[in-house]
């Protein structure tokens, strides 16, 4: 799963809820490399979604690997019921816990890959070296909580600042991704792309994998590693 290729990760808040499964199956023909699941708990951002019950049947339903996006106060209560439930890649914010690399080690120790995220307020240093425990690290693009939001750029600077200090590290962006904005982030070194609205929500396409192929185009033409496009 986290091989180190460029990768895209549809998320669904976005998607139409009353079709998931076929939301789904036209993301994965599209070429979805992983499914991107936030789970919101009102209190930690002001929304709620959907959790355990959600990623179990979606776990039954797909084969994709599920990038479980922690937005709650107390990610390691439930961290072992995500992972229970079929979480491949399971990420906390930072923001939530008091000893990022004692997280870190817990949600590693349930055997799934683990991941940190930090809001775009949240500076670098409250990472606190947790970089060099997990697998991957989200830089929020946006302040976490809702889709369709606008893209924050300094987003790309922390990209850059981590890619700069672990090169080997795997980066994530979510928020605001679109073909206008994915460039720029893989020119700051980031290889997984969480993208909601820009996929769901292109009612000006005829198919999500026409959404996911311009996405691409704009990733392999801001140079460096490329994605691997469907055909
Ligand atoms: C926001 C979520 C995102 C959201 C992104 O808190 O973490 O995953 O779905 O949506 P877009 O791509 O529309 O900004
Ligand atoms: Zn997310």
């Amino acid at each position: 799963m986290l091989d180190g290729s460029v990768q895209i990760a549809p998320s669904i808040l976005s998607a139409d809820f009353s079709r998931l499964c076929e939301e789904i199956a036209k993301v994965d023909r599209g070429g979805a490399d992983m499914i991107h699941l936030d789970i919101m708990d009102g209190h930690f951002v002001p929304n709620i979604t959907y959790a355990m019950p959600i990623v179990e049947g979606l776990r039954r339903y797909t084969d994709l690997p599920l990038d479980v996006h922690l937005m709650i106060s107390d990610p390691l209560t439930y961290a072992k019921p995500m992972v229970d439930v079929g979480a491949d890649l399971l990420t906390f914010h930072v923001e939530a816990v008091q000893d990022p690399v004692e997280a870190a080690q817990r949600i590693g120790e349930l055997g799934v890959a683990v991941g940190v995220a930090l809001n775009p307020k949240t500076p670098l240093e409250k990472l606190a070296g947790c970089e060099s425990h997990v697998d991957m690290v989200l830089v929020m693009s946006v302040e976490a909580g809702f889709g369709g939001q606008q893209f924050a750029p300094v987003s790309l600077e922390k990209l850059r600042a981590l890619k700069d200090k672990h090169p080997d590290l795997l980066l994530e962006v979510d928020g605001g991704i679109n073909a206008n904005t994915i460039g720029p982030a893989r020119q700051a070194g980031c290889d997984l792309f969480v993208v909601g609205s820009a996929i769901f929500r292109r009612d000006d396409l005829d198919d999500y994998g026409e959404a996911m192929e311009e996405l691409t185009a704009a990733i392999n033409a801001a140079g460096g590693k490329e994605r691997m496009g469907q055909s």
